[in-house]
């Protein structure tokens, strides 16, 4: 795995950002796969200042987001809907019918992660997937567990799982929606190019089992180790527990 350290989370943000842009200039029509959380927070609002400066264009290109809650609409301030709207999609100029996220309303869940497996695929597969990581070293909602599914697939979130989403709601993690809709391991894995972001202290633990450690399903990040072409960007202190 290519490991890469930045002093701090806006240098690592403009840097990926540099590279999307890279990727976009070189293929149009690229496929991304997107994770939210606090993380690609400033990699997001920095492609939105890159596309007003003209240094970015989305228009043909296509998005995939990793999860998104299970019984809440799509309009709920606290879905992954709304979160990509207001730090992406309405600072870009990705086309609306380019931009997939799985629906947590559907009537039959399992007919819907079998729905958006092939809309990847119609799609020719993502190009270029960005990850964050969830401290107990989760990838979308793919949790820690005996066994990991394969495709896209309906999962009960963990309780740490909903506190670290409790902001979403409010501060209240009891809002937070028991189950999610999530690409699986496999989904991810099939990739072309998978990019994991980091930052901060409290995910210095994970990435730490996530680069040293064994594969296991009790770190679901850990199969990264199994991918030819990944890279994981991240902070110093996000590196603070890896080896010299
Ligand atoms: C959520 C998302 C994950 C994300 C994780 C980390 O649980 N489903 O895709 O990686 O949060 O979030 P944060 O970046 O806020 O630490």
């Amino acid at each position: 795995m290519k490991v890469s350290l930045f002093k701090d989370e806006r240098t690592l943000a403009r840097t990926l950002a540099g590279q999307i842009a890279q990727a976009l200039a070189e293929k149009p029509d690229l496929v991304l796969g997107l994770p939210t959380g606090r993380t690609p927070i400033r990699l997001y609002h920095e492609l939105g200042s890159m596309h007003a400066k003209g240094q970015i264009d989305f228009a043909r290109a296509t998005t995939f987001n990793l999860d998104e809650f299970l019984g809440i609409p799509s309009s709920h301030p606290g879905s992954y809907r709304s979160f990509m709207q207001q730090h992406l999609f309405s600072r870009v100029n990705l086309s609306p019918q380019r931009i997939n996220i799985p629906n947590g309303t559907a009537s039959d869940p399992a007919a819907e992660c079998a729905r958006y497996e092939r809309a990847i695929a119609d799609a020719g597969g993502i190009d270029l997937q960005l990850l964050g990581i969830g401290t107990n070293g989760h990838i979308g909602f793919n949790e820690p567990a005996r066994e990991l599914a394969g495709t896209t697939h309906r999962v009960a979130l963990k309780a740490s799982t909903r506190h670290s989403n409790a902001a979403l709601f409010g501060g209240d993690e009891r809002q937070v929606p028991e189950e999610a809709l999530s690409m699986g391991m496999a989904t991810i894995m099939h990739a072309r190019r998978i990019v994991l972001i980091a930052t901060g202290k409290s995910k210095a633990r994970c990435i730490q089992r996530l680069v040293h450690g064994p594969i296991t399903p009790k770190l679901p990040a850990s199969f990264l180790q199994m991918h030819r072409r990944v890279e994981l960007m991240l902070d110093e202190t996000a590196a603070s527990a890896l080896d010299a």
